[in-house]
């Protein structure tokens, strides 16, 4: 989200009085702009087998200014309530996080979790201690941060260059800002209007091998079953698993709409789709 709309987003909470849960597990996760990026020669720093930063979008990620600024920063009424995950930053299914927020609201939420959950996992709690504490310390901390996404964003670019190269013209998609997540929605074509198009593709992708996470579960709105939207995970496949599972993809939505992929263009072309927020959040992890 940009800072200007987090600004908005801001005042509006100003003029109503409203309190803001800044729920933001993908904060330290924010990527810089798309370029091109070499996938065989990138493959393994992707991997994050090599911390090598080469290239341009790398070295910008490192720099910590790309961290567009909190509403937690710029709340000077304490009206937010901010929310951080170690589960997107150090190991997924952690489970634990940390909420940054005015005393007498951290009071309640300690009183609220001593009569709920009691704690969130105690062994969750000594390894994120232990690691940051006594093994990386604040440098450390932010070496990983960095070095993280530095590998996201080469695994983002080269993701979306095989999305171009399979299925344009087969999906809409927004080049990801922030996280791990690309979020694409089929163009099913002459059968958008059959409400067994989606289910199809889901068996379809299934029988090839392809996991991607439905879109509908992640509604709000209640959009029905047969929405369009499909959410990709590129931070654990192998780099090299990208483009064969995207063109088997390819082939499961032309087995459905009988549409084939455009020619893709050398410049990734990203049709935006409706704005979705970094916190819509899993090909087959979700962290
Ligand atoms: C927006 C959002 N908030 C919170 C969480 C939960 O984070 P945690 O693993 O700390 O429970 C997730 C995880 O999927 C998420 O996407």
């Amino acid at each position: 989200m940009s800072l200007v709309r987090r600004k908005a987003i801001y005042a509006v909470a100003q003029k109503h009085n409203l309190a803001i849960i800044e729920d933001d597990p993908y904060y330290f996760l924010q990527l810089p702009e798309f370029v091109a990026t070499s996938a065989t020669s990138t493959a393994a720093a992707a991997d994050g087998t090599t911390s090598t930063t080469t290239n341009a979008s790398a070295a910008v990620c490192n720099r910590p200014q790309i961290l567009v600024p909190s509403l937690l920063s710029m709340d000077i009424d304490g009206r937010v309530i901010r929310l951080d995950s170690f589960s997107k930053i150090l190991a997924p299914n952690l489970r634990c996080g940390w909420i940054t927020a005015p005393r007498y609201i951290l009071d309640k939420i300690q009183i609220l979790n001593e009569t709920t959950t009691l704690q969130p996992s105690g062994v969750s709690q000594g390894l994120i201690s232990k690691m940051l504490n006594d093994v990386w310390g604040m440098d450390g901390w932010n070496a990983h941060l960095q070095e993280l996404r530095s590998v996201y964003t080469r695994r983002r670019n080269i993701f979306i260059q095989m999305v171009e190269k399979h299925l344009a013209g087969l999906v809409e998609y927004s080049v990801p800002m922030a996280g791990m997540f690309v979020w694409m929605k089929i163009n099913f074509g002459a059968a958008a209007a059959d409400q067994t198009a989606m289910p199809r593709l889901l068996d379809a992708m299934k029988k090839c091998g392809v996991m991607m996470a439905p879109g509908m579960p992640f509604s709000s709105n209640g959009l029905s079953p047969s929405d369009h939207y499909l959410r990709a995970a590129f931070a654990l496949v192998d780099v090299d698993m990208f483009e064969p599972a995207l063109a088997r993809l390819a082939q499961a939505i032309t087995g459905i709409s009988g549409r084939v992929p455009a020619a893709s263009s050398d410049a990734v072309k990203a049709s935006l789709i409706v704005p979705t927020s970094t916190s819509l959040a899993a090909v087959n992890s979700s962290g």
